[in-house]
């Protein structure tokens, strides 16, 4: 009987040993980089498939399929988390089963850096740096100019 729970008792604490293994104790990544240091790094590397404003519009965008990713697509931003831009950023496209056309920039950006152009790429979406539309002009009370 006493040999019994023994093993009882072994089995119990093997499974919670187990189960402390599997829980998930990585926190979530977050990118911490400064925005402003990575526009330099994003006007120098990235601008010609993403565009200036990171509409996906740069000139080499024309000649690319599918088209580099809009940066200022807010739902678009909310869909992808930190841990997925930074990553596509520093391994690139095919290491994250999208398009190899998005290089691995590891090599050319220490850690870092990777996290500032990160930054500035998190940034367009919250419309930093995409001024906004000129409001349409009200015409209610105008009169046509040159008339009485
Ligand atoms: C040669 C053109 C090219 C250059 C240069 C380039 N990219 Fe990309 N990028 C792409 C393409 C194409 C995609 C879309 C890949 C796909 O959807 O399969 C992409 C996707 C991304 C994504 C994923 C966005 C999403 O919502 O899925 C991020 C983030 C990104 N690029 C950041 C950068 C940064 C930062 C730089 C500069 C360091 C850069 N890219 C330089 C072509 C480029």
């Amino acid at each position: 009987m006493q040999k019994l729970l023994v093993v009882t008792t072994s089995l119990v604490a093997a499974f919670a040993l187990a189960q402390g293994k599997t829980a998930d104790t990585k926190a979530a990544f977050k990118i911490t980089g400064d925005p402003a240091k990575g526009q330099a790094k994003y006007k120098e590397l990235c601008v010609s498939c993403h565009g200036e404003g990171g509409k996906g519009d740069g000139a080499a965008a024309v000649a690319l399929n599918p088209k580099p990713a809009n940066f200022t697509d807010a739902k678009r931003a909310a869909e992808v988390t930190d841990e997925y831009v930074y990553k596509m950023i520093k391994e690139g496209g095919a290491a994250n089963g999208k398009s190899a056309l998005m290089a691995s920039w590891k090599g050319a950006l220490n850690e870092g850096q990777l996290m500032d152009v990160a930054a500035f790429v998190r940034s367009l979406s919250k419309g930093a740096a995409t001024p906004a539309a000129p409001a349409p002009e009200k015409k209610d009370d105008k009169k046509p100019a040159g008339k009485k």
